[in-house]
Parts: structure tokens; C-alpha cells; sequence
């Protein structure tokens, strides 16, 4: 699904601000009376934005929240389709004008769209509803609470919201609304895949097109014109580019390709344009490989997580983000747990950074591995690649986040889920995200390269940081003896509380946390086979509250409103001044 742009054919209206709002305490929505109109209290929330962040009220509200607003298109859009996109809701989400159902979304992260134009009066004010589910269930994709109710009303439940992953179920709209136009024929969809010979640059481009029949698809990148025939709603195409330019991380150079839809009498029917990175990437052996080069991985993982916005799209947030990870020399980061916001890939592509974008299959447990959830899992993988296909930032696609996985019906699922990457991407390798050796691995053989998230010193060994280097470095090894692949250390590090100290340094303080990285980095970076080291986190962020939680997830490099922690400057000292 494309990103909303205006151009000569298409006009584009973003609808963030304030909605009216309502939160379902008590299941009455479920009876479907509120798309014809909030009543009794009505609260007033910012989109995009986490309600539990905006509201003292809202903040343990894990149930349906309903949003209104008025919208009125514009006259001068008459005669023209208009769609509805929303970038993304948490959890599940049904949208309504002036009461008529317009569709519903299952799953967060992910953007969805839908056609109004039957209900559209122009000119008009008009209801737009959109109820979005963040109840958290145990059995659903991903999963949200970590026990099923059966376990929890036996009294089974030792932290507030108890999910089945470490970070704050926000709910919300947590990206951008908008409206937009198009014609009666619409490029739907848009992918480029790249390849370079020598200097020459090839560009597979492949448009999925619907609405009435258009004749051919123009294409037009670096001066040259192409033309590609309509058949069964797409057109495709090779075009190719002399002396090209590649894209990397040092020169992120990016081409437009300009694609417009044509009539037999050659109207341009819709036009969109997309950029794009000539670049490759492949594992070869133990190596990881960005334009034929080795490359090792040098960053974070993180969340989309701020104070007030929540999991909400802030690009001011993102611009600071991205800043802190250069100072500190970093390369890349992992989407970890769930697909971000398209328009901070889109950043990421300008910058140079490179991302391993990641499903939100974070929580994995051997119940979630049957036939209907495959299908389930297979359709957000679609979703994910089919939106961020061509970002040359994207150089990996890690399939899931520490699954447990021991059966043979656990084994059938990640290769699935491998199988479905691969048929719609074979242009990147595919990552199995592992926490525990040798148990729980079952599949990973399906996949190019295996992330290992590891916490010796912390988790296991607690307060021992030299007397478990070595158990670091054989796990990692044992992973890449098993899987004969490349291994990258995904996640490494230790909470500290920002203004806490101690010497000698001691768990929890900032020298303890600055300690830990630096000896463990040391320890691993050699390691022929190792192609990146992760540390685990970019900030602090908001989680469950429990015993091992002082005040959210403190593994941060920086404080949760982006201040250095001492571990900040120790990795700093690290990827800039050392390698
Ligand atoms: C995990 C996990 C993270 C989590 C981290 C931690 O391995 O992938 O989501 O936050 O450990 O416990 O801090």
C-alpha cells in the first residue's frame, strides 16, 4: 500500500489533530451503537497519539477506544475517487462514514485504506468513526496478554498490564489519517527491485494497478522514458541506469522513478512517484554483504516510544533519534518488535541508516502455531514487505522476536513464515531472532541469519560481567556451528537508572551498564562469523510494571526523553574512535 502523496492527479488531506473520543469500559460499543454518533461523556484525545499517555484516566485502558471527528470533502474533489488511509491503529480497527461500515483492519503497526466515494456527500460535513480494539488477548497474532484468561483467573499474573512482551500495550491511532484522491484507474501498488552489473544499474519495476482499464504504464528514471503494457491489473518492467549510482550508508543517493498510468489516447490517468536505492544485499558464507562489500552492523534496537506521544508518529522525535545514532557512530538499527512508521523508513533512506525491519510477532508461544495463525502470519508478512519493499534502508526482514519454539507444528510455522517472505522478497535475507541455546530454535534452519539476543551479566550470571565473557562468545558460536550462518549479537546491555552510580560499578548503576557493553562488545567483535552487535536499548521506554521494572525498562542508552546515560558515551568512544 502506497504512502499518501499529492500530485498533478492527486490531492491529499491529513486529518491529525483532535478527535472526540470515547473508551468502552463496559463492552457496550460491541452492540455497534456508536458509529451513529458519541454520547454521554465524550473526552477529546490528539491523533496521532496513545490514549494512555494523553489521559491519567486512560492510562490501564486496554479495551475498545472510539474516535469521531467531522470531515468535509472539499466540492473540487468531485468526480474523483477518495479513499480514507489510516497509517496505523493498536490492534484491530473498524471505520465508519456517517454510520455505513466502511471496513475493518486486523493487527497494529500496519497502515489500511479504504474507498468512501458511495458515502461521500461533497461539500457536506460528515461523521468519520474509527473504533480502535487494543484488548489484549492470549491468543491472537501477536499475542497481547501473556497468560490465557483460564491461567489468569487461577490467579497466574505477576505484573500490571500483564503482556506477553516487555514494552506498554499503547492504544491509539498512532499515525497519521488521511484523505486522498485519485482517478478512476489507481496504481496500487509500486515495487522496484534493484541490481547493478559493473556500473550498470537495473531497475525491476512492477506497478499493481486497479479501477478502469488503462493501456500502458510509463515509466521515466535518470532521463529515460520506458513504456510497459497493462495486463491482468499490472504492468511490469526492466528499465536500466548508466554509470548508476549506488546507494549506501556513506552516500545514500536515491533516484526517483516517476510512473504514470496512461489511457489509449496517452491521458495520464494516475501518476505517483517513488524513490529508489540501487543496492544490494545478500549473505555469502559467514558474510554479510551491502554492494558486494562485508558490512558489519553497528547500533540499537529501540522502540517507538516518547513521554505524552506514546507510540504515536512524532518526526521530531525521529529526527533526534537519528541524530543520537550517528553521534554515536551507529550504522543501523532493528524495528524491534513491530513494523515503524513508513514515513521514518522513508528518513532512514535519506540518512543512510541501515534497518532491520522486523514483524510484530514478539511473544511466540508453541499455542499460536496452527494453520489458522500461519494464514494470519503470513498476511501481516505481506502486508509489511508489500509497504516497505523499496527502502533501500531495509537490508533485512527478521521474522519474529525470541520465539519459543519446540514442536515440530512450531517447526512448520517459521518455515512458512520463511517461505512467505521469500515469495515476495528475494531480493533480502531473512533473520530468526533467537534468546535461548539450544532449546527453542526449531526452524531457524529456514533462515539466512540468526540474531541472538543474549544477557549474560544481567539475566544470567547477575553482576558477573568478566567471569561470563566467555559464555558470550561460545553461545554465539554454538549458533553459528548449528546454523552455518552468519550470527549477529541483536540484543546485549543492562539496565541502569540515569544518576545512579557506584564504584566498583554494580548492577543498575550508569558505570555498571557503560562496563558491561564495552568488555562484552571487546569480547565479540572479532569473531569472524559475527556481522553486528546490537545494544539493547536506544532509550528507556514505558513497560510492564513488575520487579524487575524500576519505573519502565531502564536498558536505555539514553533516558527516556533522550538524555546520555555514561553507556551513551562509552559506545560513542567505541564505534567512533576505535574501528
Ligand atoms: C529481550 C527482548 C526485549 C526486552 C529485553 C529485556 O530479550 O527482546 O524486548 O526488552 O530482553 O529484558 O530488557
Amino acid at each position: 500500500m502506497l504512502v499518501v502523496k499529492q500530485n498533478q492527479v492527486r490531492q491529499a488531506h491529513e486529518l491529525s489533530g483532535f478527535f472526540r473520543f470515547k473508551a468502552d469500559h463496559h463492552g457496550l460499543s460491541k452492540q455497534g451503537r456508536w458509529e451513529t454518533g458519541l454520547e454521554g461523556e465524550v473526552l477529546e484525545l490528539a491523533v496521532p497519539g496513545s490514549w494512555n499517555e494523553q489521559r491519567r484516566d486512560l492510562h490501564d485502558f486496554f479495551g475498545e477506544g472510539w474516535y469521531e471527528r467531522s470531515v468535509t470533502v472539499p466540492n473540487a474533489w468531485q468526480g474523483q475517487r477518495i479513499w480514507l488511509r489510516v497509517g496505523s491503529t493498536a490492534g484491530n480497527a473498524r471505520v465508519w462514514l456517517d454510520g455505513h461500515l466502511l471496513g475493518q483492519h486486523r493487527g497494529p503497526h500496519l497502515p489500511f485504506e479504504f474507498e468512501l466515494t458511495p458515502f461521500v456527500r461533497s461539500g457536506e460535513v460528515q461523521r468519520l468513526t474509527i473504533a480502535v480494539d487494543n484488548t489484549l488477548v492470549h491468543y491472537d497474532l501477536p499475542p497481547g496478554q501473556a497468560r490465557s484468561d483460564e491461567d489468569r483467573a487461577a490467579g497466574q499474573c505477576n505484573a500490571k498490564p500483564d503482556v506477553a512482551y516487555d514494552f506498554f500495550p499503547s492504544g491509539g491511532i498512532h499515525r497519521p489519517v488521511w484523505l486522498y484522491t485519485t482517478g478512476a484507474a489507481k496504481i496500487e501498488s509500486v515495487k522496484v527491485a534493484t541490481d547493478f552489473e559493473g556500473r550498470v544499474g537495473t531497475l525491476h519495476v512492477r506497478a499493481g494497478l486497479c479501477g478502469e482499464a488503462a493501456a500502458e504504464l510509463q515509466v521515466i528514471v535518470d532521463g529515460q522514458t520506458y513504456t510497459f503494457p497493462v495486463t491482468d491489473s499490472s504492468a511490469q518492467g526492466e528499465c536500466s541506469i548508466e554509470s548508476v549510482r549506488l546507494w549506501s550508508p556513506e552516500d545514500p543517493y536515491l533516484y526517483e522513478v516517476e510512473l504514470h498510468l496512461l489511457s489509449a489516447e496517452g491521458e495520464r490517468l494516475d501518476s505517483y512517484t517513488q524513490s529508489v536505492g540501487v543496492r544490494t544485499i545478500r549473505v555469502d558464507g559467514h558474510a554479510l554483504l551491502l554492494n558486494d562489500e562485508p558490512i558489519f552492523l553497528r547500533g540499537v534496537g529501540k522502540h517507538e516510544d516518547f513521554p505524552v506521544i506514546g507510540k504515536g508518529w512524532m518526526p521530531s522525535c525521529v529526527v533526534r533519534d537519528f541524530d543520537l545514532m550517528r553521534w554515536m557512530g551507529m550504522n543501523s538499527f532493528r524495528t524491534t518488535h513491530y513494523p515503524y512508521a513508513e514515513e521514518m523508513l522513508d528518513y532512514a533512506d535519506r540518512q543512510g541508516m541501515l534497518v532491520i525491519a522486523e514483524t510484530p510477532f514478539v511473544g511466540l508461544k508453541e499455542h499460536l502455531y496452527t494453520d489458522d495463525m500461519l494464514v494470519r502470519a503470513e498476511e501481516t508478512i505481506e502486508e509489511m514487505i508489500v509497504r516497505d519493499c523499496n527502502h533501500p534502508s531495509v537490508i533485512l526482514w527478521s521474522m519474529a522476536n525470541e520465539p519459543n519454539v519446540r514442536s515440530e507444528a512450531g517447526r512448520k510455522f517459521f518455515k512458512g513464515m520463511a517461505a512467505q517472505a521469500r515469495r515476495l522478497d528475494a531480493t533480502r535475507p531473512i533473520m530468526f531472532v533467537a534468546h535461548q541455546w539450544p532449546d527453542n530454535n526449531l526452524g531457524a534452519e529456514f533462515y539466512d541469519m540468526i540474531g541472538v539476543n543474549k544477557y549474560y551479566g544481567w539475566y544470567s550470571d547477575p553482576g558477573d560481567i568478566d567471569g561470563s565473557l566467555h559464555k558470550l562468545v561460545d553461545n554465539l558460536e554454538a549458533f553459528n556451528k548449528e546454523f552455518d550462518c552468519p550470527v549477529m549479537l541483536a540484543e546485549f546491555g543492562a539496565d541502569a537508572v540515569a544518576g545512579v552510580h557506584s564504584d566498583p560499578p554494580a548492577m543498575f548503576t550508569e558505570e555498571f551498564q557503560a562496563e558491561i557493553i564495552k568488555k562484552q562488545y571487546n569480547a565479540v567483535k572479532d569473531l569472524p562469523w559475527l556481522v553486528g552487535t546490537h545494544v539493547w536499548a536506544f532509550a528507556d521506554f514505558k513497560t510492564q510494571q513488575s520487579y524487575t521494572r524500576v519505573h519502565g525498562n531502564r536498558k536505555g542508552l539514553f533516558t527516556r526523553d533522550r538524555h546520555p546515560k555514561m553507556a551513551a558515551h562509552a559506545v560513542r568512544k567505541l564505534w567512533t574512535e576505535s574501528d
